[in-house]
């Protein structure tokens, strides 16, 4: 395989929210997750657990949304502020009909994304709050001075403002969050957004709840709605982004697979699979490009990732998974499809962090483990706010199929920054290693650090009595030949190899 790379010819910027994390009222990522209570034995700030914390932000995560999902639609915040015996319950219909207590709420959220060091994306409710109750919560957040959020806010021992920029108008609007279609719901965007309001200095990312999967007519509905075919004058301001969600399944939908017991077709069904959030960026994006030339308007993913069956033994609402190397080598996938859509594509959220669907941490009494998953956003934390370095992987055998759907084996992207450049390679074949020699020109460099993160097979997992059995390691695979870095990626693995830019 070969690729070039002109290291002076820079793409655009990587945002680094396109490394957002998501955690929604759900099985036991908040509860029995990130929050176990104050009076908990585990080491805790405000119910938070302490390890995981700390774990996590070696991540570097840039934001994390909240509350849901699905549960975002049926979420009500006032519920969620105030002394904790006094919160009403709710049932969480959506996930398993379990009691909500309440008891992680707002502050509770702007106090984890704090030890985080994340940014907040709050995911407001459309499908059975309203206009006012939404417009109240960003005065809650976001307003300084006397009104009476502010006031509300001061009482529950919060006194200066927090900042919110990311702001979610609903969530699967066209399915649980109110099975609405494409124009009731365009409109009530526009009437949402007028109300979540820019209070003081703190200037709103309003996102729209967007599409599922490769629904590009509810894209064009919803830009449609705020600007015109030809994109002059250019987008109305009243959402800066519109949204779509996909998971990524094998063998359907319908019938998801183990975890971690599938077949050799499986495995690369899902990586047939994986690829295809590619053509699905792409198509959003053209129709997106029709309405919006300047790409003013951002595209954002925030829901991705693996979905298999639950794990036996567990409620199945709860959506509680092992993760593979399988798993890890999706991510990794992933990441290079969105540098390369940089221009476009503003964030991303993994669904989820902790206990759900692909996570990076799995929980188990007071014990952990990091999943394979975890690794590949450590690995690749350099391109986080970097320049992409756009290249393009030239096969040099035929592509693979599975079920009709084709894909390439190896997957690549470079990004600079602070004079490093960062590659990352991903061999996503079963039993063939692969020579990647990439062509760098525009520049003397010099070989950094190289690291893998590979197993026996794609099926190995951590597990609390082995959590490092897929874990990162260095990694002699790298060298130069002339100008051209050459890698050899062994079969099923993923590589990330640091260069020096000489000045
Ligand atoms: O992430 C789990 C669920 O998947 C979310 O609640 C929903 O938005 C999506 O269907």
């Amino acid at each position: 395989m070969t690729a070039v790379v002109n290291l002076d010819v820079p793409g655009p910027t990587i945002s680094r929210h396109l490394y957002g994390h998501f955690a929604e009222h759900l099985g036991r990522c908040i509860y029995d997750g990130f929050y176990v209570g104050e009076d908990s034995a585990l080491s805790n700030i405000g119910g938070i657990r302490t390890d995981l914390v700390q774990a996590l932000r070696a991540l570097d995560i840039p934001n994390l949304r909240w509350p849901g999902g699905c549960f975002a639609d049926e979420y009500h915040w006032r519920d969620g502020i105030g002394p904790k015996e006094s919160r009403p319950s709710m049932v969480n219909t959506h996930w398993g009909n379990v009691v909500e207590n309440n008891h992680f709420g707002t502050h509770e959220f702007m106090q984890l994304c704090e030890m985080l060091g994340a940014e907040p994306y709050i995911s407001g409710n459309v499908g059975s709050g309203t206009v006012q109750e939404m417009s109240e919560w960003v005065e809650y957040l976001t307003r300084s001075g006397d009104s009476p959020m502010s006031r509300l806010r001061k009482e529950n021992g919060r006194e200066q403002p927090w900042k919110v920029k990311f702001w979610g108008i609903g969530n699967e609007t066209w399915g649980c969050g109110g099975n609405m279609r494409a124009e009731y719901f365009a409109d009530l965007a526009r009437q949402y957004a007028t109300y979540c309001k820019n209070h003081d200095d703190n200037v709103l990312y309003r996102v729209a709840s967007g599409a599922r999967d490769d629904d590009y007519s509810w894209t064009e509905t919803l830009m449609k709605s705020i600007g015109s075919l030809g994109g002059s004058p250019g987008p109305r301001d009243l959402y800066q982004a519109t949204s779509f969600h996909y998971y990524t399944s094998a063998p359907t939908w319908e019938n998801k697979g183990r975890a971690t017991s599938f077949t050799d077709e499986e495995y690369d069904l899902t990586m047939a699979k994986a690829w295809r959030i590619d053509e699905i960026i792409t198509g959003h994006s053209r129709v997106m490009d029709c309405y919006d030339p300047q790409a003013r308007i951002g595209l954002v993913c925030d829901e991705w990732g693996t979905w298999w069956k639950a794990e036996k033994n567990t409620n199945p609402r709860f959506l509680f998974q092992q993760n593979t190397l399988r798993d890890a080598l999706v991510a990794s996938l992933h990441f290079d499809i969105f540098h390369r859509h940089a221009r476009r594509l503003t964030m991303a959220n993994i669904a989820q962090t902790v206990n759900v669907l692909q996570a990076m941490i799995l929980t188990e009494g007071d014990r952990f483990l990091l999943t394979p998953t975890y690794h590949v956003f450590e690995m690749n934390k350099g391109h986080q706010d970097a320049t992409l370095l756009p290249l393009h992987v030239i096969q040099d055998s035929a592509r693979r199929e599975a079920d009709g759907l084709e894909f390439d084996a190896v997957s690549a992207s470079a990004s600079v920054k602070d004079g490093r450049v960062l590659v990352s390679a991903t061999n996503l074949d079963l039993h063939d290693d692969a020579r990647l020699r990439l062509d760098l020109r525009g520049g003397p460099w010099t070989l950094g650090e190289a690291r893998i993160l590979t197993a026996p097979a794609v099926r190995s997992h951590n597990t609390f009595d082995d959590p490092s059995a897929v874990s990162p390691q260095k990694f002699d695979g790298a060298d130069r030949d002339g100008d051209a870095l050459v890698v050899d990626v062994p079969a099923h693995s993923f590589v990330t190899v640091q260069l020096g830019l000489q000045p």
